[in-house]
């Protein structure tokens, strides 16, 4: 696989990616919940690829609780609205993104060891706000890991600009849900980067179509 093929654009905004995998039917999740069994080799060299190359990387708390996440080289910055974060992610490095009207004995206790808490939006996260505190940080090449929720939240405001997606040959059914999932359906037209088999795995690149 060629890392030039994820190499992001050269923009004077934020360009926000996301990746994904999901099998043949659309699962956004294998049959115990996780994704582990999805994508095999290839989806992970990308993983980490992605990784490698983002300024930060943004994960829905979800996602973190179920896919016990650990902290990563790169700043981590988890979206939560009730700020039940796990201990083994609490600590410097981390960024919260939340809204200002979070529990504020919380957002002490996390401030407290050394999290840095994001606050954008009453109620709902104000992600335009969001972006732009991004990019004062130098943040612009930003990776979304998921999971679903945040991902129909982000694509209902049409702000993903590039979808990294990995199909994994298998064929589920059951009630997974889709890559992004909203109460509010849109229907935002996309270019394809790349499709590039490795194998059974087919590696997918969309960007947003802004034309
Ligand atoms: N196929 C893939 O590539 C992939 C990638 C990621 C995840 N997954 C799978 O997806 C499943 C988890 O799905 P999920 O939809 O629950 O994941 P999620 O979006 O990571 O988590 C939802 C939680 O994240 C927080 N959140 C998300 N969007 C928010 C927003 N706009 N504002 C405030 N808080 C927000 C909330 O946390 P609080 O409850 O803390 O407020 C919400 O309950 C797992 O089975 C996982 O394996 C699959």
């Amino acid at each position: 696989m060629d890392p030039d093929l994820y190499a992001y654009p050269e923009t004077d905004r934020p360009w926000l990616r996301t990746n994904f995998v999901s099998t043949v039917d659309g699962a956004a999740h294998d049959v115990s919940g996780v994704t582990d069994s999805l994508g095999g080799e290839a989806d992970r060299e990308v993983f980490q690829l992605l990784r490698r190359l983002a300024d930060v990387v943004m994960v829905g708390a979800g996602t973190a609780r179920i896919e016990k996440y650990r902290s990563v080289s790169t700043p981590l910055a988890l979206v939560s609205r009730r700020l039940d974060i796990h201990e083994r992610l609490v600590g410097p490095g981390l960024f919260v993104i939340t809204t200002t009207d979070a529990a504020s004995d919380r957002v002490e206790t996390l401030q407290a060891a050394g999290v840095e808490v994001i606050a954008h939006g009453e109620i709902e996260i104000d992600w335009p706000a969001v972006l732009d505190d991004f990019q004062s940080r130098g943040w612009r090449r930003i990776l979304c890991e998921g999971g679903p929720t945040l991902h129909g939240d982000l694509v209902t405001h049409d702000l993903v600009d590039e979808v990294c997606l990995t199909i994994a040959p298998m064929l589920t059914s059951g009630d997974a849900p889709r890559i992004a999932h909203s109460r509010l359906p849109v229907a935002h037209g996309m270019t394809l980067g790349h499709a590039v088999p490795v194998g059974d795995v087919l590696l997918t690149r969309w960007v947003r179509d802004r034309t």
